[in-house]
């Protein structure tokens, strides 16, 4: 039997900029998709993560390419392995589950199979895989569920290597992430901003220089562990992502909600117009508030962690 696992990921800057080539950071969560893979007489997929009622069935047909396409990436003519998906990663918008999945499923596989790849070739397949979920991505969300720890990404535009940075945080961080309950789709999401940057340049040029030099200072304040800078940042960020037209009413009010509960910031995270928003909230007791208010207006919440 071939085990796997592949981290949730929370972005805290820089996502739909990242897709131009402008750097981005995100981290991992310390929550795992689990896989096992055994050679059998056919391909099967028993999908016991947790809130996957609807969401499995609504991305079935995605699940199924993608496992065609790593058999693709791999080389692989037999394709027969009945597959196991489990773990505590919920299944939902923003959290990078589909990633976590793929890197879940490559690294079963190619244990299964006997090719014993190591983590940058997990990531290339997992990048693969997620063209079945996301269209064309940037490649961050496999990244962090590839590696873990916290990440600086840049997209390499021309087709040649990313970079990819590991940053070290002197500590782990609790946050909460808000689920708006509105179900997201990043690949539309991603190609209104295309659209609207085309029609308003000079207003998007002005929006990706604020979102780069962003990215540089988070990074800066996130290695010192000046926590607060970072809050303050994140709340810029949030501005940014609404004037691109990627925050929506739901994520708005849980942003809100946690600023008037003492988050240190918050701000949408992933494609955005639905799925998550992510609130800075460093100690229990602060997470628990946040959490407890955004609970108390009727959202499903996660409480874990960044930089683990
Ligand atoms: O919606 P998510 O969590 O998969 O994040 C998408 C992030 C984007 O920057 C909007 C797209 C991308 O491919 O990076």
């Amino acid at each position: 039997m071939g085990k796997g696992s592949g981290y949730g990921k929370v972005i805290l800057f820089g996502e739909h900029f990242v897709v131009y080539g402008l750097p981005g950071i995100a981290s991992a969560v310390g929550l795992t998709t689990d896989a096992t893979a055994v050679k059998s007489g056919k391909m099967a997929v028993k999908d016991e993560r947790k809130g996957t009622e609807g969401y499995s069935d609504a991305k079935r047909a995605h699940q199924l390419e993608s496992l065609e396409r790593m058999f693709g990436a791999m080389g692989l003519n037999e394709k027969a392995f009945d597959i196991w998906l489990g773990g505590d990663l919920p299944v939902m918008s923003g959290i990078g589950a589909s990633a976590a999945s793929s890197v879940a499923i490559a690294r079963a596989v190619s244990e299964e199979a006997g090719l014993d790849y190591d983590d940058d070739k997990i990531n290339e397949i997992a990048y693969e895989m997620e063209k079945a979920f996301a269209g064309n991505p940037s490649g961050i969300d496999n990244t962090v569920a590839t590696y873990g720890g916290l990440i600086w990404f840049e997209k390499n535009l021309a087709g040649g290597q990313n970079k990819i940075e590991k940053i070290r945080a002197p500590s782990a961080v609790e946050i909460v992430m808000g689920n708006s309950g509105v179900v997201a789709d990043t690949k539309k999401m991603v190609e209104g901003v295309a659209e609207r940057r085309k029609q308003h340049p000079e207003k998007y040029d002005a929006i990706f220089k604020k979102a780069e030099a962003l990215a540089f200072k988070a990074r800066e304040a996130l290695e010192k562990g000046d926590i607060g800078a970072v809050g303050a940042l994140m709340d810029e960020n949030h501005k940014l992502l609404q004037e691109i037209e990627v925050s929506c009413k739901e994520l708005d009010e849980l942003v809100e909600i946690a600023k008037a509960n003492g988050a240190l910031g918050a701000k949408v995270t992933g494609g955005g117009g639905g799925g998550c928003m992510v609130a800075l909230t460093p100690g229990k007791e602060l997470q628990e508030r946040v959490a407890q208010a955004m609970e108390g207006r009727g959202f499903k919440v996660l409480r874990t962690r960044i930089g683990v």
